[in-house]
């Protein structure tokens, strides 16, 4: 019997994409809220002995945590036969460490939450700096689908000769990869983070590349000021209005307005979280990832 696809809302097309692909059964369950912001979740079909998945992507995660926690909950009531988690968007992982005497380690204290939750977890892509791996932090079996091959697919049929540029150090990762896939020339500034909206980024040294066309890659757009001082480097240095691409379009507030009247291209996004600039689709490596851990 396959396995069946529960998806929090808001997540219907990855939904549909890898109840496809998987192949997978898709069951309906109400997600909502009672008069006084309390989460209501119920599973809507018969899912006893059967090997369940949940969908729920973590950007904005408060607003959804109670639900995917309650629903899990609810899963097991039912008497699922196993149960794991497709998070395309991990949340959390930026609070690897404490900065601060009496911050909490969030990345650590949301792992702890999950594992316990559910038997495996897969997401895309997820913010690994000072916590290198997801099992330094989750106790169940994890998968990492990573969005490089999609996103260089794009590259190769969207942009004519791309140079590829990371706005800092951890970015180096998917910009050498994606770079490696399409043969391009690829160079990683260096950014300083003064705070949550107050970041600075290294010169570009790329005048001799103005014939190319810059395109800056980094894993998570949130109030993009990472992006947006990285396109006034692509702009100080010359070079024509860059393509900006991130794995997971968080755009806080109103960071993309922001990014668009930086002076850019196109922005584009992979489908991690359901965006306006999700053109790039992870659903094959994410299915893939989920097929590696979900019991026969
Ligand atoms: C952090 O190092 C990440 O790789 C991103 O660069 C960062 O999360 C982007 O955040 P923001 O859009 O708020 O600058």
């Amino acid at each position: 019997m396959s396995a069946m696809l529960l998806a929090l809302p808001g997540n219907e097309r990855m939904a549909d994409n890898l109840c496809r692909l998987l192949p997978a059964e898709s069951c309906p369950v109400t997600v909502r809220r009672f008069p006084d912001g309390e989460s209501y979740v119920r599973i809507l079909e018969k899912v006893s002995g059967r090997h369940l998945i949940l969908l729920c992507s973590l950007d904005r995660p408060d607003e959804k945590l109670a639900a995917l926690l309650l629903l899990a909950g609810a899963a097991r009531e039912a008497g699922a036969a196993s149960l794991g988690l497709v998070a395309p968007y991990l949340a959390y992982m930026r609070q690897d460490s404490r900065f601060q005497e009496g911050e909490a380690t969030s990345a650590r204290h949301v792992a702890g939450w999950l594992s316990r939750e559910v038997d495996w977890l897969v997401t895309v892509d997820p913010h690994l700096h000072r916590i290198t791996a997801l099992s330094e932090v989750y106790s169940i079996p994890t998968r990492v689908a990573h969005a490089a091959e999609p996103v260089a697919q794009w590259i190769r049929s969207n942009v004519a000769k791309p140079l590829l540029l990371g706005p800092d150090e951890e970015s180096g990762q998917w910009v050498s990869d994606i770079a490696g896939q399409i043969g391009a020339h690829y160079q990683v500034l260096t950014k300083l983070r003064h705070g949550d909206r107050d970041v600075t980024v290294s010169r570009l040294d790329a005048a001799r590349w103005r014939d190319h066309t810059p395109v800056l890659v980094d894993d998570i757009v949130s109030t993009a000021r990472t992006m947006i001082e990285s396109v006034r480097q692509v702009h100080a240095c010359g070079l024509a209005s860059p393509t900006c691409i991130g794995v997971h379009a968080i755009f806080a507030d109103d960071a993309l307005e922001q990014l668009k009247q930086a002076g850019v291209e196109r922005i584009v996004s992979t489908d991690t979280v359901s965006h306006e600039t999700s053109w790039i689709s992870v659903a094959e490596p994410l299915a893939q990832a989920v097929r590696e851990l979900l019991p026969a």
